[in-house]
């Protein structure tokens, strides 16, 4: 009877593992080249061998060991890193210009929003510079125009612009680098409709595999089980042979 108890065990355990391995395949992790961030759902590298469906938005792309994310009303973005844990997409403009990211940067159609309090800041596009405390944004401004971010409620000054108000972090400060200040992002997990359909279909899946498995496992057994009840009938049987035999 020991090897029928291995082998149920042996069962049990390619089972389990088996179910795991679907379960686990969302969470297994892939990176672009060797320093980036580990990328695993609700993440996906486009174009890898894909485990499940890739939900909008959350396609990642490696160009040149970078991982990127496209931004249709931006453009791409680096990804410094991604915490799992407090939802957290780091990010740094490929041109150093967190502001420009700022001014253009429309989440609204994605499962994105920034991680800060945000407050209302119109940028200025000036003729001529202002004088203090105002500072000009410098990857936004040129000799001929002066960008500032000043307060939303502030009146525009004659030589200026209001180029657009927008809900942002910050303002500019020349004592923020823009790898400090840094784009910080949060994501919402609101999956789709249909989304929600393909989850349950794929877990009857899973849990058809499963009912099929174990019927093969304990139809192997049975077979096996019939297979010795046989053979030790057999050598019974021989036995008594042997006996009756002996005793004529
Ligand atoms: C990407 O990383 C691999 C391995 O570290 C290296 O061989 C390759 O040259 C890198 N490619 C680029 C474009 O940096
Ligand atoms: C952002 O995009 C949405 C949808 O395309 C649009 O309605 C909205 O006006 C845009 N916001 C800004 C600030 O451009
Ligand atoms: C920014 O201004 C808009 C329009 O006035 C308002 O709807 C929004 O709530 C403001 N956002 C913040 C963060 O104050
Ligand atoms: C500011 O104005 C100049 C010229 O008027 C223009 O070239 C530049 O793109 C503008 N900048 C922004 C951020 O709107
Ligand atoms: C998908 O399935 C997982 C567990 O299998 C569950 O936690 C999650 O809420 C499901 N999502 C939807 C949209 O049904």
């Amino acid at each position: 009877m020991g090897e029928f108890i291995f082998l149920f065990l042996f069962c049990v355990l390619g089972f389990q593992s088996s179910v795991l391995k679907v379960t686990q395949a969302r969470f297994q992790a892939t990176k672009c080249g060797d320093a980036g961030p580990d990328i695993h759902y609700p993440y996906q590298i486009k174009g890898r061998h894909q485990q499940y469906e890739s939900l909008p938005g959350f396609e990642l792309l490696c160009k040149d060991n970078l991982t990127t994310i496209h931004f249709p009303s931006y453009g791409d973005l680096e990804v410094k890193s991604i915490s799992y844990d407090t939802k957290n997409i780091h990010l740094r403009d490929p041109k150093n210009c967190a502001h420009n990211v700022f001014l253009n940067l429309n989440l609204s159609l994605t499962p994105f929003h920034y991680f800060y309090v945000l407050k209302n800041y119109t940028y200025l596009n000036c003729s001529t510079t202002l004088p203090p405390p105002f500072v000009e944004v410098p990857c936004l401004s040129a000799s001929s125009h002066h960008v500032y971010t000043v307060d939303s409620t502030l009146p525009v000054p004659g030589s200026c612009q209001g180029v657009r108000t927008v809900p942002i972090p910050f303002a500019y400060s020349p004592y923020l680098s823009d790898s400090m200040l840094g784009l910080r992002l949060t994501w919402d997990l609101r999956e789709p409709e249909d989304n929600g359909a393909i989850n349950r279909t794929r877990g009857s899946h899973t849990s058809r595999n499963i009912v099929i498995g174990s019927s093969m496992c304990v139809f192997v057994m049975a077979v096996l089980l019939l297979i010795r009840i046989k053979i030790r009938v057999a050598t019974r049987n021989n036995y008594q042979k042997q006996e009756q035999l002996l005793q004529s």
